[in-house]
């Protein structure tokens, strides 16, 4: 008999996730496979905030995407060993047959296939698209971007310096701001715990902002959309500011800095454009590959380590992708 753990949502999330929401639970799963099943054993968990935006109704298991390694095999198309990346949540052995639910990591190269769930997954695809379809830079303009020591942030800062643009990043701390300056080569950072986004966006960008990639959300939303330069643009790809908030931001209506700019203000998912995703990460790998763009990950080990990893992401813990070793 194989024993999975997995950890359940017992209590709803009422402001920033605690301990105490969570419960580690076990589920015996038959030893004996049917035809055309394999049993995964989870390999890295990626943890990510939209698992508090999109909570699973209490008595669940926690969603998220994991990769995992074939150990038994009853189907000749995933042989023991094979690495497959499945969103089966937070939970340490599954029992899959369904091939839509079974991809093969693939892209990753000679690198570690964690980085199917970061750079060269969900965040590095929400990264590559968001920006590049929603924001269009053109060489020499002035990008944007807020959580910029994150897995989504760090990337887009760097494909926007390959893309020939000047790049203003914010993170949370001095330690991340030092990293995106030495390491990730951004042309201006600040810490916006100890800064005025408003001071900060006029030293920084003085003659305004063409490309803005919000991570953040909130009422510093409308802040940078009353500091963008004429038909400017904005991928608004995440809120995280807001996603332990009962009462959301209310802020202003930018309405007059939308018009009169004439600024495209868009939505963006990394899943909306998944059909297109061999063609971002062959360029995210290649780029990878040529130093242009580097990677972090704040690997938490332990399978009861997650929830700790997770609340962390709340309270700015990581750098790059947060990311549990089983
Ligand atoms: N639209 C999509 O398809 C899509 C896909 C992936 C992610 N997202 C969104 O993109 C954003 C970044 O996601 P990610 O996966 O890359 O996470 P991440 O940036 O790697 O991790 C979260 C980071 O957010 C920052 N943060 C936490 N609370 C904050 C607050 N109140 N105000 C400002 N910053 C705060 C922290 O960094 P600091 O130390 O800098 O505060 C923390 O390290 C999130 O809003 C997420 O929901 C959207």
């Amino acid at each position: 008999m194989v024993v999975c753990k997995k950890w359940v949502l017992c209590t709803a999330f009422i402001g920033p996730p605690e301990a105490s929401n969570f419960k580690l639970e076990t589920e015996e799963l038959p030893d004996q496979l049917k035809s055309g099943e394999v049993l995964c054993e989870a390999v890295y968990l990626s943890v990510d905030p939209y698992m508090r935006l999109f909570s699973v109704p209490v008595g669940s298991v926690l969603m998220g995407e994991q990769v995992a390694r074939v150990t038994k095999s009853e189907n000749p198309d995933y042989p023991v060993g094979t690495f497959v990346q499945i969103m089966v949540g937070w939970r340490t052995h599954t029992i899959l047959s369904d091939p839509s639910k079974l991809q093969k990591v693939v892209g990753t190269g000679d690198l570690p296939t964690s980085l199917a769930l970061g750079v060269l997954g969900m965040p590095g695809m929400t990264a590559y698209f968001g920006f590049l379809e929603a924001c269009r830079p053109k060489s020499g303009e002035i990008v944007y971007v807020n959580g910029a020591a994150g897995a989504v942030g760090s990337a887009v800062g760097q494909i926007a310096k390959i893309k020939g643009c000047t790049v203003i990043g914010s993170a949370g701390s001095d330690e991340k701001c030092k990293w995106l300056k030495d390491e990730l080569k951004f042309d201006a950072v600040f810490n916006y715990k100890n800064a005025s986004l408003e001071d900060a966006l006029k030293e920084h960008a003085p003659k305004g902002i063409d490309c803005f990639f919000d991570n953040v959300g909130g009422e510093d939303t409308t802040v940078v959309l009353k500091h963008m330069n004429k038909c400017g643009r904005a991928a608004i790809c995440g809120g995280i500011s807001q996603y332990n908030k009962d009462k959301k931001d209310k802020g202003e209506l930018p309405y007059s800095a939308i018009l009169i700019n004439l600024l495209h203000v868009e939505g963006i998912q990394g899943w909306h454009h998944v059909t297109r995703w061999p063609e971002g990460k062959a360029d995210m790998l290649q780029w990878i590959q040529e130093g242009k763009m580097k990677y972090k990950e704040s690997v938490t080990e332990g399978f009861e380590n997650t929830v700790p990893a997770f609340i962390g992401l709340f309270k700015g813990h990581n750098v790059g992708k947060a990311i549990v070793k089983i």
